[in-house]
C-alpha cells in the first residue's frame, strides 16, 4: 500500500530491544506510582488429582485447583507471585493480556530461562489496565493439562453498572487417565496432518464458514477427542450453580482457557450486554450468542430471570457443551436440555468484528508507519503450523521502533480457525470504518483476514501466535520484536 514502509524481514537478535534492556526497565517505571500497593501471590505448580464433578482425574494444575485461584487487584498495582514448580517438566507463569515490562512475559528462551523442577520463580510487574485476562505456562502445551487461572484487574473508577459477578473459565479436557497433552501432540506429530490444515481457499468468505470449528484432535479415528468440556472445572453434567436473585445485574467474565476449542456461549432467551472485549471496554451491544475463541475473553452483563437458565457454552464445530447454572433464589434449575442447546445454536452469534471499541480506549486515526502480514496456514504432509511459510525460529521476528503505529494482517489459508495473540500489547482490530474493538487476541476464521493496530510502546520481544495450544507448540509463532 503506497505510502506505508513495510518491512517483513527477520531481525537479528543483537540488535534488539532485550528483554533485560533499559528500555524495559524505563518502561515499568513509567507505568508504577510512588507507592503503589503491592500483591503478593503465591503458585505451586503441582501434579495430583481433580474432581471434574464425579470424574476425577490425575492432572497438572496450580495449587491442585481447577481452574486454579483467582488473583484479583486493582489497576496500578504491583502483583507479585513466586512460582514453585512441582512439576515433573520445566515451567512458567505468562500474564495473557497485561502489558507488562517484558522481562516477566513469562516465555522461556525469549523472555526468562524456563523454572526447572523444583525451581523457584519471582514475578513483579505494574498492572496497567483494568479488565479480564488469565495466566497459564508458556511451555508446550502444559495450559492443556489444567494450568490456568483468572487474573482479575479491577478500576477503582469503574461506574458499577451490575450488582454481582461471576467468572467462567472454559476448558476442553482430554482424560486424564493414561492419555496427556504431550501425547496428543506427538500423535498429531507421528500422524502428520489434521483435518483443517489442507489447502486455502480463495474466496471463501468468513460467512460462508461459520459453524466449521477445529475438529483438529478427532481428525482420525484413532486420534484423542476432548471427552469433557469443562466450565469453572466441572463438566456439563455435573455443573456448579451460582446462587443469585431474580433482577439481579450479574457482570459475567468469560475466559476461555481451551487449548483446541472456540464455544459458542449464551443464556437461551436471557440477552446479554456485552461491554468487554479482552478487558477493554466497547460500546454495548446485546447478544443472544457470541463465538469465543481460545485465549479471547467477554465480559457482558445479564438481569437474571426468574426461574433457573443455564448460561451455556457449546463447543464450536464439535459435539458437547460446558455449563453453569444461574440460579435465582431456591428454585432447582435443571441440567440445559437438548431444545436450550438447539435454541443456541440457531442464534446469531456475534464476533471479534461486530464490536467496536469504546470512544475512551478507541486508538487515535493514524497510518500505520509499519505493516507485517502474517499469513496463516495449516500442514500438507508433516503437522507443522506455519506464520508466512516458516515456523517458530527465535532468532527472527517483526521488526518495529517504539512509537510507531503498527498494523498486523492475519490472513488465515487454512479451515480452522486460528486466534491470534499478541504478548504485552492490546491492539485494535479494524472493524466498519477502521473501528472494531481493542484485544489482545482475535480469532481469525477460515479464510478470514483481519487487520489489527498497535502502537508499539512497550519495549521488548513478544511473541504472536495462534491460541490453539497446538498450532502454537506445532510452529504457529513468531515474534514482534523492538529494534
Ligand atoms: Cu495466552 Cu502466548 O499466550
Ligand atoms: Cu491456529
Amino acid at each position: 500500500a503506497a505510502g506505508l514502509a513495510a518491512c517483513s524481514t527477520g531481525t537479528s537478535p543483537a540488535t534488539r530491544i532485550g528483554p533485560a534492556s533499559p528500555a524495559v526497565a524505563g518502561a515499568e517505571r513509567a507505568r508504577r506510582a510512588t507507592g503503589a500497593p503491592v500483591r503478593q501471590v503465591s503458585l505451586n505448580a503441582t501434579v495430583g488429582e481433580v474432581d471434574l464433578g464425579g470424574t476425577t482425574v490425575r492432572t497438572w494444575t496450580f495449587d491442585g485447583r481447577l481452574p486454579g485461584k483467582e488473583i484479583r487487584l486493582k489497576r496500578g498495582e504491583v502483583l507479585q507471585a513466586r512460582l514453585s514448580n512441582g512439576l515433573p517438566q520445566p515451567t512458567s507463569v505468562h500474564w495473557h493480556g497485561i502489558a507488562l515490562r517484558n522481562d516477566m512475559d513469562g516465555v522461556p528462551d525469549l523472555t526468562q530461562a524456563a523454572v526447572a523442577p523444583g525451581g523457584q520463580f519471582g514475578y513483579e510487574f505494574t498492572v496497567p489496565d483494568a479488565g479480564t485476562y488469565f495466566f497459564h505456562p508458556h511451555v508446550g502445551v502444559q495450559l492443556d493439562r489444567g494450568l490456568y487461572a483468572p487474573l482479575i484487574v479491577e478500576d477503582p473508577a469503574d461506574g458499577a453498572d451490575y450488582d454481582t459477578e461471576l467468572v467462567v473459565v472454559l476448558d476442553d479436557w482430554i482424560d486424564g487417565t493414561g492419555t496427556d497433552p504431550d501425547a496428543v501432540l506427538a500423535g498429531l506429530r507421528a500422524n502428520g496432518m489434521s483435518m483443517g490444515g489442507m489447502g486455502s481457499m480463495p474466496g471463501m468468505g468468513a460467512g460462508a464458514m461459520q459453524g466449521m470449528g477445529g475438529t483438529l484432535l478427532g481428525g482420525d479415528a484413532g486420534d484423542v477427542t476432548y471427552p469433557h468440556l469443562l466450565a469453572n472445572g466441572r463438566v456439563a453434567a455435573a455443573p456448579t450453580t451460582f446462587a443469585t436473585r431474580a433482577g439481579q445485574r450479574v457482570r459475567v467474565r468469560l475466559i476461555n482457557a481451551a487449548a483446541d476449542t472456540a464455544f459458542r456461549v449464551g443464556i437461551p432467551g436471557v440477552p446479554m450486554r456485552v461491554t468487554h472485549t479482552d478487558g477493554f471496554p466497547v460500546s454495548p451491544r446485546q447478544a443472544e450468542a457470541v463465538l469465543l475463541g481460545m485465549g479471547e475473553r467477554i465480559d457482558a452483563v445479564i438481569t437474571v430471570p426468574d426461574a433457573a437458565v443455564p448460561l451455556l457454552a457449546a463447543a464450536e464445530g464439535k459435539d458437547g457443551y460446558a455449563q453453569v447454572l444461574v440460579q435465582p433464589g431456591d428454585r432447582r434449575a435443571g441440567v440445559a436440555n437438548d431444545a436450550a442447546l438447539a435454541t443456541l445454536k440457531t442464534r446469531p452469534v456475534l464476533t471479534v468484528t461486530d464490536f467496536a471499541a469504546a470512544d475512551a480506549v478507541s486508538l487515535p486515526e493514524k497510518n500505520p508507519d509499519v505493516m507485517h502480514d502474517l499469513a496463516l496456514a495449516g500442514p500438507s504432509g508433516k503437522y507443522v503450523w506455519t506464520i508466512n511459510g516458516k515456523t517458530y525460529d527465535p532468532k527472527e521476528g517483526l521488526p518495529v521502533h517504539q512509537g510507531q503505529r503498527v498494523r498486523l494482517r492475519f490472513v488465515n489459508m487454512s479451515m480452522m480457525y486460528h486466534p491470534m495473540h499478541l504478548h504485552g500489547h492490546t491492539f485494535q482490530v479494524r472493524g466498519a470504518g477502521g473501528r472494531g474493538p481493542r484485544k489482545d487476541t482475535t480469532i481469525v476464521l477460515p479464510g478470514q483476514t483481519v487487520e489489527v493496530d498497535f502502537d508499539a510502546g512497550n519495549p521488548g520481544q513478544w511473541l504472536a501466535h495462534c491460541h490453539n495450544a497446538y498450532h502454537g507448540e506445532a510452529g504457529m509463532m513468531t515474534i514482534v520484536s523492538y529494534v
